[in-house]
């Protein structure tokens, strides 16, 4: 008999084959995460097809290891929650087909969601464990930072958000991954960045914060990605060659580097709080991760009346585990969202009960939806 309150998750959105199965909206049975590190690494990027391939290769095993970890059968499976955008459109393609296959194949209820939505409720399933209402306070400030998003919302309540900004350019954590590949470190190179910066004096450089206007919510990161690149090649001073760079200079430009970064998403972050009265902030995507991010954040907020929310590290980068329970608490809610009639969409796409979105790297208005 199929389990009412147990959720499979299915995310295939980038280079991750992951499932889970969540019980309830909130309590994690099982998370597979399936990397394709190694795929990826030698081409130092996300190689799409290869990507998709890998996904149809393991996406079978994967959702079986996901239900013998919880303990349960498909057929205790009462909703199958997977993402439909955005991310790489073969890539979804491969984990919507799957999801409404195996769906059809089951009479199991289905429900697309999502991805973005789903890194905001990672946090929710991480500090609100006991039930809603408990933990984030809302009006909240929600903000996504990952390897292919820079988004701000305003939260007025979970489901319910307000767009204030995005990236006009390159996403912070892919920003990362390319200062990791200028200083010499391998593919991911985001948490190696994180590393390195340890040793490093943040001051030592003062690289550009981008877009620091009040009142503007939107990120660059491409100036920023190109003053680093001058640094390292020596334009900056004293024509040096690259590989002449000491280990406490690439120390230096890793920390200078990450302060740069991240000054303008904690300050943009708090000035949204401030401006539309939030308690809470919640914090979420891959870049979350980073404890560098964590402390400017955490001492930021400290002398003002906001609370500063992460996922556990676990739910930072991409996981199917917080699109099962997005999936359980949407379909709680939401009951014509249950349905296997939607499509996989590539861009994001506004969604849930959502106002304002306009795509920051087009510089136009979009209507919400
Ligand atoms: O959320 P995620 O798994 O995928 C996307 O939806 O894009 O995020 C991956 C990104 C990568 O750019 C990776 O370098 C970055 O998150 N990342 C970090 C850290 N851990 C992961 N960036 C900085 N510091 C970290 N500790
Ligand atoms: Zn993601």
């Amino acid at each position: 008999m199929p389990h009412p309150m147990l959720t499979l998750g299915i995310e295939t959105s980038c280079d991750e084959t992951s499932a889970a199965v969540v019980e309830g909206e909130r309590r994690i049975l099982s998370s597979i995460v399936a990397s394709q590190f190694d795929l990826h690494s030698r081409y130092g990027g996300v190689v799409p097809e290869l990507a998709c391939r890998r996904h149809v290769e393991v996406i079978s095993q994967t959702v079986e290891s996901a239900l013998d970890e919880a303990g349960v059968a498909l057929g205790d499976i009462g909703l199958i929650s997977v993402v439909k955008g955005p991310g790489l459109i073969g890539a979804l393609l491969v984990g919507v087909s799957f999801a409404k296959a195996l769906a059809r194949s089951t009479g199991t209820p289905l429900i697309g969601v999502n991805h973005v939505e789903a890194h905001l409720y990672s946090a929710v399933m991480s500090n609100m464990p006991a039930g809603a209402g408990e933990g984030i306070e809302f009006p909240a400030v929600g903000l996504v930072v990952s390897g292919g998003h820079t988004m701000l919302f305003l939260m007025e309540d979970f489901g319910q958000y307000r767009w204030l900004g995005g990236t006009v350019d390159d996403a912070v954590g892919e920003a990362g991954d390319k200062v990791a590949t200028l200083l010499g470190l391998p593919y991911l190179g985001g948490p190696l960045v994180e590393n390195l910066a340890g040793g490093g004096n943040a001051c030592a450089i003062d690289f550009p914060r981008a877009m620091m206007q009040r009142g503007n919510y939107d990120f660059s990161y491409a100036g920023l990605k190109t003053a680093v690149l001058y640094h390292v090649k020596g334009y900056a001073g004293a024509r040096r060659d690259e590989s002449v760079v000491t280990d406490a200079e690439r120390a230096d430009i890793a920390a200078a580097y990450q302060a740069a970064a991240f000054e303008p998403l904690v300050t943009k972050t708090l000035w949204a709080a401030d401006e539309f009265a939030a308690r809470s902030a919640v914090v979420c995507g891959g870049v979350s991760r980073n404890q560098t991010l964590r402390a400017m954040f955490t001492d930021a907020a400290a002398d003002r009346n906001v609370r500063v929310y992460f996922p556990a590290k676990a739910l930072c980068t991409d996981n199917a585990a917080m699109v099962a329970g997005l999936g359980a608490w949407r379909a709680a809610r939401f009951h014509d969202e249950v349905t296997d009639d939607f499509d996989a969409f590539p861009n994001f796409e506004t969604f849930g009960s959502f106002e304002g979105y306009r795509d920051p790297r087009k510089g136009r208005r979009k209507k919400a939806q």
